[in-house]
């Protein structure tokens, strides 16, 4: 049969529940070989917003079968291992932070862990100089996958059986897809690392270059999830699946064993939650920076009245900065895996603290990062993807997973079909070494054998009168938290509709380079008033894909209006009914 592929990018369709039928088609509701990308849609029974058409057609397939947003959540992910195999996936790890209908926060830490046979100085060479290749390219670079235990744990508080849940993404890798343009020229950049860092063929190989249409066929990863289907957690890490990733890691030096397998949990946290003025934010704790910096930075700005600066002025834009060059210096000073290195959590998000950070900010003039060290606390007692989901009960969910870098460690699992990951590189290799976002660290987030390494991937729900009015992530390495920061500042100070907080121009600073980077369409005026302050800019390419729902109305108007919308930075889509 002739397949036939058709993307339109529709930037700012927006389209009403009723013509999402067509989307409806047995167990996966859609021709994974003819779609369509949805940047907005305004639906009241469910939404859902990913990184790729047909793992959000798939999560709304779900809801619309009786699943929940958990369910969806579960689901989507599944499908993304296999329609976005640069970032979704089975040999990464995520994080999952949602609340219950009933009001119930949950967090949920499935980062990868430091394989047993990690050490503090793996990659330092008999010099002591860091090699970074190592961290970040092929069998080395893997932390234990998380994910497959992330999406266990997720399972107690979702409806439908996990053979549902799995059953579209093992028909999207068994049957194949049409990959659209991006995903196209992306495997076309990896061919050549393909070759180099894998022991055997695999199905993401090309002899000649990928176009938007072809079918990307994964048979090995079909088996991997049926037999997760089939044995639950125990198909992954232990059995088959396990023997193959290690069987990998012997072929090429790698050091993931049976037992690192066997022993990886996921972790139950306690989500960070704190008021912004009259909203109540909820978000990822360590090992994610993510939730605190998040909190450092809306606290040292909460007493400004930021909102009459006005959105994208100057005046606002260095506020922020400002706020986030300090929080940034204090990650890298003091986080870390808490199951490893204490870390002081209540004095960096006291709101006392937050004042104290900010005595030294002076409006119109660039601070320093020479002179702004950490803060003193004294005693105290580019792959990633984010998925938003919300469900007609009120559940809402904030996925953001990854493989660290753009597929990974560009390893492929032979005979298991999928990625594994270079998380490694999110520890600090060696102090004062920048990781690959640019990142540095400290002692408390040094390699040691089972930790995780400190991330910043932020998924984050915001509430208004306790009743939940956003869910909100992006990937994006260490500007996530920086584009969390101002997606929820766009809405609630700045007035911004919720397509406007997602699609314009995003900026970032992170203490160390003392740098502000922007996107390539931020205003030259702006530009021109910073570089004035004393601030030195960057032009730099698009910064994260942030996927946003907003709940227009909630359940006391006697039902909800969500409004999805998918970042225009990418193939992202929105759906749902
Ligand atoms: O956990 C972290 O912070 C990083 N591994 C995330 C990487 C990422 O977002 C890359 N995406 N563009």
């Amino acid at each position: 049969m002739k397949k036939y592929f058709f993307v339109s990018t529709l930037l700012i369709l927006s389209f009403s529940c009723k013509y999402v039928a067509k989307k409806e088609a047995g167990t996966l509701s859609a021709n994974p070989f003819s779609y369509t990308i949805h940047k907005k849609i305004t639906c009241s029974n469910g939404a859902i917003v990913s990184a790729h058409p047909l793992a959000s057609m798939v999560g709304a397939a779900i809801l619309k079968q009786g699943g929940n947003a958990f369910d969806a959540a579960i689901a989507t992910q599944l499908a993304l291992a296999v329609v976005y195999p640069g970032a979704g996936n089975i040999g990464g790890g995520g994080f999952i932070v949602a609340r219950t209908a009933e009001g119930t926060n949950i967090a949920i830490d499935y980062r990868e862990k430091a394989p047993g046979k990690a050490s503090r100085d793996m990659y330092l060479d008999s010099a002591g100089n860091a090699v970074l290749d190592k961290s970040q390219n092929g069998h080395l670079a893997a932390g234990v996958p998380g994910t497959v235990a992330g999406l266990f744990a997720t399972l107690p508080y979702a409806k439908l059986p996990f053979k549902q849940l799995i059953q579209p993404a093992i028909e999207l890798a068994q049957n194949g897809f049409a990959i659209t343009k991006a995903e196209a020229a992306s495997l076309n950049t990896i061919q050549e690392d393909l070759k180099a860092l894998n022991t055997q063929a695999n199905a993401f190989q090309k002899q000649t270059p990928w176009k938007e249409g072809d079918t990307l066929l994964q048979k090995d990863l079909a088996l991997t999830l049926t037999r997760i289907r089939d044995k639950g957690k125990k198909g992954f890490y232990e059995g088959e699946t396990a023997r193959l990733i290690v069987e990998e890691m012997k072929r090429a030096n790698g050091i993931i064993s049976l037992e690192d397998l066997k022993n990886y949990d996921a972790a139950k946290r306690n989500a960070v939650v704190f008021n912004y003025k009259d909203y109540q934010v909820i978000s990822m704790p360590l090992p994610s920076s993510g939730g605190i910096i998040l909190q450092q930075c809306l606290k040292m700005i909460e007493d400004k009245n930021i909102g009459a600066m006005g959105f994208h002025s100057a005046a606002a834009i260095q506020l922020m900065i400002e706020a986030e060059r300090r929080s940034y210096a204090d990650r890298a000073e003091y986080m870390g895996d808490t199951d490893f290195v204490k870390v002081p959590v209540k004095k960096l998000t006291s709101d006392a603290y937050a004042k104290e950070r900010m005595k030294d900010y002076i409006p119109g003039k660039a601070g320093n990062s020479q002179q702004t060290k950490a803060g003193v606390i004294g005693k105290e007692s580019e792959e990633t993807t984010h998925l938003s989901i919300i469900d007609k009960w009120g559940n809402m969910v904030a996925v953001t997973t990854t493989l660290n870098g753009g597929y990974g460690s560009r390893t492929v699992v032979g005979g298991a079909g999928f990625f594994l990951n270079n998380e490694m590189d999110d520890f600090s290799v060696k102090p004062g070494v920048p990781n690959m976002y640019g990142a540095l660290g400290t002692e408390a987030n040094a390699i040691q054998p089972g930790k995780r390494m400190l991330s910043s991937m932020t998924p984050t729900l915001v509430l208004k009168n306790n009743q939940p009015f956003m869910v909100v992530g992006t990937p994006g390495g260490t500007t996530i938290p920086t584009s969390v920061f101002q997606s929820i500042l766009n809405i609630i100070e700045f007035g911004l509709n919720a397509e406007d907080a997602v699609y314009k121009p995003k900026f970032h600073h992170q203490w160390m380079p003392d740098v502000v980077y922007v996107e390539k369409d931020f205003s030259q005026p702006v530009i021109d008033s910073l570089k004035a302050m004393g601030y030195t800019i960057e032009q730099r390419g698009q910064i994260g894909r942030t996927e946003l729902i907003k709940i227009q109305k909630g359940k006391a108007d006697s039902a909800y209006t969500f409004e999805a919308i998918a970042d225009k930075r990418g193939d992202d889509d929105a759906d749902g009914y």
